[in-house]
């Protein structure tokens, strides 16, 4: 996406009407980035941070118990680790910084064998499921989840508008998952998100929405 930004900035330039908006993804790809902008707008989302200092990074785990460090930009749940010891978040932090990565940190959610994925398309819920895994912490479908269909509730439809709403993302799955409390946090809004778990679950078909909104984009 970052290769074509340029052009698709002045494909938007030129006049043509493009979704996801480049802006918009730009600040989609980027996971911390945009769970600054999500908290700012009160919507809640798990403790994280960046940070360039390995000992920072120690003292947050010791501070938060359970801690996952994942690439800011990624996808599949790939390349995320969790952990709980110091010397392993030190360990992973000075190579991370090594290469030039950030270290970026977030309080391991204590969530049930499961996360949400919604799906929506412009100010439209299509549909929700649960992403369940018994062996794994990651609850990815590409990680071997297993999917169930879940009635959206008011909460998952309020956070998750709002939330495309500050990224200004015409459509987006969106990765939640259920603290100790029951309550809500998003972990990422993907603005590319693959639909094959959420489609086979649900037999909803997010590209003929997709396209039912560009087209009305199209004609405003
Ligand atoms: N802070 C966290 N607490 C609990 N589970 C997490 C946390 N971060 C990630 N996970 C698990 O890992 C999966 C992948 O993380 P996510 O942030 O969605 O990145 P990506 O899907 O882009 O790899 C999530 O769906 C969730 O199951
Ligand atoms: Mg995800």
């Amino acid at each position: 996406m970052i290769r074509r930004y340029d052009t698709l900035r002045s494909m938007e330039k030129s006049g043509i009407t493009l979704i996801n908006r480049p802006d918009a993804m730009f600040v989609a790809r980027d996971k911390f980035y945009s769970l600054v902008k999500l908290k700012n707008a009160g919507i809640p989302v798990p403790e994280t941070a960046v940070v360039e200092d390995p000992f920072e990074a120690m003292r947050l785990v010791m501070k938060w118990k359970d801690v996952v460090i994942k690439p800011v930009v990624g996808s599949l749940g790939l390349g995320s680790i969790r952990a709980e010891d110091p010397d392993i978040v030190f360990r992973v932090s000075k190579s991370l910084l090594s290469i030039n990565q950030p270290i970026y940190i977030q309080k391991y959610i204590n969530k049930p064998q499961r996360d949400i994925r919604i799906f929506a398309v412009g100010d439209r819920i299509l549909g929700g499921i649960y992403r369940i895994n018994k062996s794994s912490w990651k609850t990815n479908v590409a990680q071997g989840s297993l999917t169930q269909v879940i009635t959206v509730n008011q909460d998952l439809e309020e956070i998750t508008l709002k939330s495309m709403k500050v990224l200004g993302l015409d459509y987006a799955g969106i990765d939640i998952v259920e603290d100790e409390s029951g309550d809500y946090k998003i972990l990422e809004v993907n603005g590319s998100p693959l639909w094959g778990g959420f489609y086979e679950a649900t037999k909803i078909n997010p590209a003929k929405y997709i396209v039912e909104h560009l087209i009305k984009k199209m004609k405003k």
